[in-house]
């Protein structure tokens, strides 16, 4: 088992044949765009424009995507970093306000809802501080039944391959205020009809590679965006092979071992000079296959609960000294992957090989130095973030996608 979506493939089949075949819209306040980053970035120019133009101060964990820090970044903005609680992924309430911040954004974790949720929502509509929700690991989770995403002034979600609700690549902004115009959204460029259909046939082609037994390496593991598989077909339907990714595969399977190194090292190059997050939005067949899903998985959440559940039962009769997250006893968790935190490198080899023993391929999520850089960026010093580093160190991410793969 491995960090893949639930792909539909008879939904993606029907689309792909008629355009018509389900047509979803998104209800006011929803956009569905091309990435999450890209949302964020624009959201945050847009605010900054709002409030005079001066650079605004950015609340975010240091234990986030890189892509968002980047976000803050190339608005114009700037990061005010804040260290995490292993017990529920996101910065803990008392250190939030602290130093004031113009924007906070609430990071949730692995399917787990800041426990203060509520609270930090009314403290920042009482200090004028604009709340957004990074929901891009998290959708569907609830604290007392509220659920994350709605007490924000904004709220994303992503749709990456890897994340709960795929669409191959995307993002999903939502407007709780109210005050972004459509009309802002709808001036972003629609792709053509064929790049529409391209994207689906990306999500079909990726669902298909993904399966072990056709590509053996773990994305996660490889640094290598699900969203640039090994080998994709172009607007025109030409396929496209990505050398970096065929090295990185390669080694995985043994045929090139020596020039591993410089796969990786390509590999990073092109994730540097990747153009952020493009403002465009998803095209009608897309976002219908998108909208379908994202209403799937709000009726699925109880099944995810059980299968961490079970998950957790075995991971600690195997492990009874690893760290698993204790969110609050009112949370109702949305789990896709369950991050395992070890004591040390010897307990996290002991435990990636014990899973890898059952076929699960348990992955990091930010290497170390995506966390360094997040600090780096922002002008800190890493040793103030001790929590943020060792969860980067050491935890494992554990794909739970659904209840039967844990019934060994
Ligand atoms: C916590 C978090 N925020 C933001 C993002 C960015 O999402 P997208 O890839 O849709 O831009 C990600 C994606 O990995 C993420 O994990």
């Amino acid at each position: 088992m491995r960090h893949r979506p639930m792909v539909d493939v008879g939904l993606l089949t029907a689309l792909l044949r008629d355009p018509r075949a389900v047509v979803a819209l998104p209800r006011p306040g929803q956009y569905l765009v091309e990435s999450a980053r890209g949302a964020l970035r624009w959201l945050l120019g847009l605010l900054r424009t709002r409030r005079g133009g001066k650079p605004l101060r950015v609340g975010v964990q240091a234990f986030t995507c890189r892509v968002t820090l980047q976000a803050i970044g190339q608005s114009g903005n700037r990061a005010v970093l804040h260290d995490i609680d292993t017990d529920y992924y996101s910065a803990p309430r008392g250190a939030l306000g602290d130093p004031d911040v113009d924007v906070l954004i609430l990071t949730h974790l692995y399917g787990i809802p800041h426990p203060d949720y509520v609270e930090i929502a009314s403290v920042c509509r009482a200090k004028d501080i604009i709340l957004i929700d990074d929901a891009c690991l998290t959708r569907g989770s609830s604290i007392d039944g509220i659920e994350v995403g709605t007490q924000s002034d904004y709220a994303l979600h992503s749709l990456g391959f890897d994340k709960p609700v795929s669409a191959y690549a995307g993002g999903e902004l939502l407007d709780n205020r109210g005050d972004i115009r459509e009309t802002q959204i709808t001036e972003w460029p629609e792709p053509s009809a064929a790049a529409d259909k391209a994207d689906l046939v990306r999500l079909l082609v990726c669902e298909h590679l993904s399966e072990p037994q056709r590509y053996r390496a773990n994305a996660m593991d490889l640094l290598v965006p699900w969203s640039r598989p090994l080998f994709w077909l172009n607007a025109r339907g030409v396929l496209q092979v990505s050398l970096t990714k065929a090295l990185c595969a390669g080694t995985r399977i043994g045929a090139f071992r020596p020039i591993e190194r410089t796969g990786r090292r390509l590999t990073r190059a092109r994730l540097g000079k990747r153009p952020v997050g493009r403002f465009q939005r998803m095209g009608p067949r897309r976002r219908s296959y998108a909208l379908t899903m994202i209403e799937r998985h709000a009726r699925a959440r109880q099944i995810h609960q059980r299968a961490k559940r079970q998950a957790e039962a075995k991971i600690r009769s195997k492990f009874p000294d690893v760290h698993i997250p204790s969110p609050a006893q009112k949370a109702d968790c949305s789990w896709h992957r369950m991050p395992v935190l070890t004591a040390d490198d010897h307990q996290r080899s002991a435990l990636l090989a014990w899973l890898r023993s059952h076929d699960i391929e348990g992955s990091c999520s930010w290497p170390l130095d995506v966390i360094t850089g997040n600090v780096t960026s922002a002008g800190e010093r890493p040793q103030r973030f001790p929590n943020s580093l060792r969860v980067a160190q050491l935890m494992i991410n554990v794909p739970v996608w659904s209840e039967k793969i844990w019934d060994f």
